[in-house]
């Protein structure tokens, strides 16, 4: 695959999810036509969920019939040039009302995350990466914070039931303990595109999907930030632990995470 092939993927992928963002906020704006349910402890499904993904499954496998895809709600196969996407990222906030939820679509090359494209349509916020070329929001060049000092640190801790509730009390005990703010916010993928543009300094958790993540680790590498090896091992069809930070601040934060 040519640089002007992975081009060529970034920009299309801009133009499916700002419909998708579309498609998304419509049902965002109708409380009642979302049809929530619950897939499990704290797992929350509309019917936005369903819809988004299969609007971008379609129209992918239109425009690059060669590519697979794997996706939350309909998985799939991974292969050399494959798309990790989450159609609604932070159901949670999406179901209640609250903005901080997005569509994340990350595009991997030879198990290279290459192309990570985030859209918060409720926020009108659009990140897009591509390796080697930088990362923006909204077309602006961002970085991560630089931060250095782990008790100015700001960090945000995600939490799933897929994780013993003692693990996650335990990272965020000893992030107390050195200092750090801690947050969640109920989307991982915009936890990592936060870091990215130094609204944070960091975010861990325990364990992460890969779709929640393909997208935003290109966003935190171009954006100079640190991260674990996510797709180590089987990373990308179970998940993995998940650690992104300002490089500085990576030797402590692995010491209390656990991770990397
Ligand atoms: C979840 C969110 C949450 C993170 C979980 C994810 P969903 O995804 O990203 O912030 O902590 O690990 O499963 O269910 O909102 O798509
Ligand atoms: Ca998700």
């Amino acid at each position: 695959m040519t640089e002007t092939d992975i081009l060529l993927r970034c920009y299309a992928v801009q133009g499916l999810v700002a419909e998708a963002g579309r498609i998304a906020l419509d049902y965002f704006s109708r409380k009642e036509s979302l049809g929530v349910t619950m897939k499990g402890t704290q797992d929350w499904l509309t019917v936005a969920d369903g819809i988004v993904e299969t609007y971008l499954r379609t129209r992918l496998a239109e425009l690059f019939p060669d590519d697979t895809l794997i996706g939350e709600e309909g998985g799939g196969d991974a292969s050399d040039a494959v798309w990790i996407i989450d159609p609604i990222d932070g159901t949670a906030n999406f179901a209640r009302g609250d903005r901080n939820w997005c569509i994340s679509i990350g595009f991997l090359h030879e198990r290279v995350p290459t192309i990570g494209i985030i859209a918060a349509p409720a926020l009108d916020e659009l990140y897009v990466a591509r390796r080697g070329h930088g990362a923006t929001l909204n077309g602006q060049r961002i970085a991560v914070s630089g931060n250095d000092d782990i008790r100015r640190a700001y960090v945000e801790l995600g939490w799933s039931a897929r994780t013993p509730a003692q693990r996650y009390l335990d990272v965020m005990g000893r992030a107390y303990a050195a200092g750090c703010s801690v947050k969640r916010s109920g989307s991982g993928a915009l936890g990592l595109c936060h870091v990215a543009n130094g609204r944070t300094d960091a975010y861990a958790e325990p364990h992460i999907n890969a779709w929640d993540v393909a997208a935003g680790l290109v966003i935190v590498a171009e954006a100079g930030g640190w991260a674990n090896d996510f797709f180590a091992g089987d990373g990308i069809s179970t998940g993995n632990p998940i650690l992104c930070c300002t490089p500085a601040l990576a030797p402590q934060l692995r010491d209390i995470t656990g991770i990397g």
